[in-house]
């Protein structure tokens, strides 16, 4: 079932993922305003995300507590899913959180019928861009003056394996 709830161990506690709901708006929020000075998603762009949009938005969740999150957008227009928002809170950092979060994002996407997985980073982004290039991503373009502030976004993508429709890994380890 799609919607199941799939853990990981990480090196402190577990660490589960499941499709986000309304009721974790105010964690998503928070995430948001300690992660982005700019360019930030509202209440209402979660609200679509979480209870309209085609494709994924999903969090991870360890000790209760909504850690991160990320939003994989699908298009009947194209075979390709866009992640178009993620972020884990700062107290959560390098344990591993975003790395696993992505894997089960696309594992989502795949299931979801996507050829690859694609977005825009930050030029100036190194944490994230060395977690994209890490996972499998390669560049294929940039958008000059992208951002609010000028910068130029670079453009990734990975290819996924496909998979028939509905199946997804429920479980996984980090590494
Ligand atoms: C980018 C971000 C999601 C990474 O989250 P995280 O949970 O700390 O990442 P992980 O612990 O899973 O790290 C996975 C890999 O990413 C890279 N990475 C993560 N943080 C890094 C940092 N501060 N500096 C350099 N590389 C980093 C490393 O290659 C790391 O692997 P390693 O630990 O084996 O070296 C997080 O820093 C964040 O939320 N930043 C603010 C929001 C943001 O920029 N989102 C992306 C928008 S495109």
């Amino acid at each position: 079932m799609r919607h199941e709830i799939a853990s990981v161990h990480c090196a402190a506690t577990p660490l589960a993922f499941r499709r986000a709901a309304a009721t974790d708006i105010p964690a998503l929020l928070l995430i948001e305003a300690v992660s982005f000075p700019t360019d930030r998603m509202t209440a209402r762009n979660f609200r679509y995300a979480v209870t309209q949009a085609k494709g994924a938005c999903m969090v991870a969740v360890q000790d209760g507590r909504v850690v991160g999150y990320g939003q994989i957008a699908v298009h009947a227009r194209t075979p390709n899913g866009r992640l178009s928002s993620f972020a884990v809170h700062p107290d959560n950092r390098r344990s591993g959180v975003a790395r696993a979060l992505l894997r089960a994002l696309e594992d989502e996407a795949a299931a979801l019928g996507c050829g690859a997985v694609r977005l825009e980073v930050r030029r100036d982004n190194t944490a994230a861009l060395a977690l994209y290039l890490r996972s499998g991503y390669v560049q294929f373009g940039q958008y000059p003056d992208y951002y609010e502030d000028g910068m130029t976004a670079l453009r990734l993508e990975k290819r996924l394996q496909k998979q028939p429709k509905g199946a997804r890994t429920s479980c996984f380890d980090i590494g």
